[in-house]
């Protein structure tokens, strides 16, 4: 063991900001086996009279998931919203040139919205529209149909298939990753900002509330990053609510240290996103902020999907394969953790996030087809959080250990943030990055009226490539630590290597 102690102090003095429920968002893309097989299986014997699998919908309710991204993603740059309405037998097949697939359109908005009705009055919609094929007179007929309650051709037309009550969408994705070349209809900034500004405009005629998300970069590295949101913004500053990040991790060059330092680029991606944003703001002597919309963030192991994509036959488009299907150890679990972590302590301006994607697409929750569903070992950090990440986030200033890493250099071991509820009870979320040694850590509890640990977990394995499979789906979970103790006003503990902790205090 270390003898070298990770330290830091809360005072409920010193915050963060509040975290949005929205910060627990996640994603459902018309993608290989999210929906189909995924959510919707009606020959399933857990299914409803809607198709949806309860034995699912159990799994994203224990989740605690909130806004739930749809339909896309890549998808929905060739998305025809009204593919996907009236009654399902009369909806056309598609080509999803995204993902290379046949889309059959069976399921659609109206069991999207049936689907979060039943995860229950915490999942909320978030649309993206179509600005890759399509343009500002598709996302108008969209909202119509969706939002105006009735008494015109588009709203009586989705009273007619069967939903009298409008869906009530509030936040709307402008586009999905524009600026990316594999996007169908990749645009430049300048031709993705003046398209979203005509968007958002009128959208806001048929409703000035609606809350718009404008595409950011699809991650740090992309060449055109923060030009691109500078770009964007200049024009769209006064009509979009948020900016949009999105970023995947995953070891390259089998460098794991690296790897579980993630969090790292994630922190510097959004600290760099608010400055730009802020300068535009000052550029434009505006008192607004535009937030943060992190709607896609997870551990992807993207070679496997290159690899598929080499292999695949051109002529081949099936219908919902597997693909994406990432099998997450306990390793990926905790550098998940440290990136759910990475999101709290950046809540002031990160109020929506979603977690990408929900069901069998690099997912937490995997199915088999007419057979069970389970959870991955990254299900365990998000419930956890979802749960107990609800308050202000104090301010966590770490003194810590580090070691070298390849990509950041020196990386502190402990990655820390705690979260107070409206009880007054605080809970400690932290991540101890170190493959081999344990780390002692201490935690001064300033002004806090803290007596007791409810609980210390962990999630960490003597085998840190240990997953959950569908032969073996309970091999990991998170476990109790002893001896965690709360003396003087100080708590003291021991994180396990690579471990991701959740201390709660009350
Ligand atoms: O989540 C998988 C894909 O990753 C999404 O469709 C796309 O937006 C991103 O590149």
């Amino acid at each position: 063991m270390s003898t070298r102690t990770a330290r830091f102090t809360l005072d409920p003095a010193f915050t963060i900001g509040e975290v949005n429920p929205r910060l627990f968002g996640s994603f459902v893309e018309h993608l290989g086996r999210c929906v189909y097989t995924g959510i919707f299986e009606p020959d399933h014997p857990t299914a409803d009279e809607q198709g949806l699998r309860q034995d699912v919908l159990d799994l994203v309710r224990e989740l605690g998931v909130t806004a739930i991204r749809y339909p896309g993603g890549n998808f929905v740059s060739g998305y025809r919203w009204e593919d996907s309405v009236g009654p399902a037998g009369d909806r056309p097949r598609r080509l999803d040139l995204a993902w290379r697939s046949t889309e059959t359109n069976r399921f659609g908005l109206s069991e999207y919205i049936a689907f979060l009705k039943k995860i229950g009055p915490q999942a909320e919609p978030m649309m993206a529209i179509n600005l890759g094929t399509r343009g500002v007179a598709e996302a108008l007929q969209l909202q119509e149909y969706a939002n105006h309650p009735a008494g015109t051709a588009l709203s009586e037309q989705r009273v007619a298939h069967g939903d009298k009550e409008p869906f009530g969408i509030k936040v709307w994705c402008l586009g999905n990753e524009m600026d990316g070349p594999w996007q169908t209809g990749h645009k430049t900034a300048e031709e993705y900002g003046r398209i979203a500004a005509e968007t958002a405009r009128a959208m806001r005629q048929i409703d000035a509330d609606v809350e718009l998300v404008a595409c950011g970069s699809s991650s740090q590295a992309m060449p055109t990053f923060a030009a691109w949101e500078a770009t964007v913004l200049q024009e769209t500053y006064d009509l979009v609510d948020y900016i949009s990040l999105h970023a995947y991790y995953q070891p390259l060059d089998g460098d794991l240290d690296s790897f579980i330092a993630s969090a790292v680029d994630m922190e510097s991606f959004i600290e760099n996103v608010v400055a730009t944003a802020d300068h535009v703001g000052a550029r434009l002597k505006s008192k607004k902020k535009i937030n943060l919309s992190f709607d896609e963030w997870n551990v992807w192991y993207t070679a496997d999907w290159e690899e598929h994509t080499k292999n695949a036959d051109p002529a081949d488009w099936p219908e919902a394969p597997r693909l994406l299907e990432d099998n997450y150890s306990v390793m990926d679990a905790v550098v998940f953790g440290s990136l759910l972590i990475a999101l709290l302590r950046h809540a002031d301006r990160v109020t929506v996030a979603c977690l990408a994607q929900l069901v069998n697409v690099i997912a937490p929750i995997m199915t088999e087809p007419g057979g069970p569903a389970w959870r991955q070992t990254t299900f365990f950090p998000f419930a956890q959080a979802s749960k107990y990440g609800r308050g202000q986030v104090l301010d966590v200033r770490v003194d810590s250990p580090t070691h070298e890493t390849k990509q950041y250099g020196e990386a502190e071991l402990l990655h820390a943030t705690a979260v107070r509820g409206e009880d007054g009870s605080v809970t400690v979320f932290a991540v101890n990055r170190s493959r081999t040694e344990s780390l002692p850590l201490q935690v001064g509890l300033n002004g806090l009226d803290l007596t007791s640990i409810v609980e210390h977990s962990a999630l960490a394995d003597a085998d840190p490539d240990a997953r959950n499979t569908l032969a073996d789906p309970e091999r990991v979970a998170p476990h109790q630590v002893q001896g965690t103790a709360l003396q003087d006003g100080t708590l003291t503990a021991v994180l396990e290597p690579l471990s991701w902790n959740v201390i709660r205090l009350a």
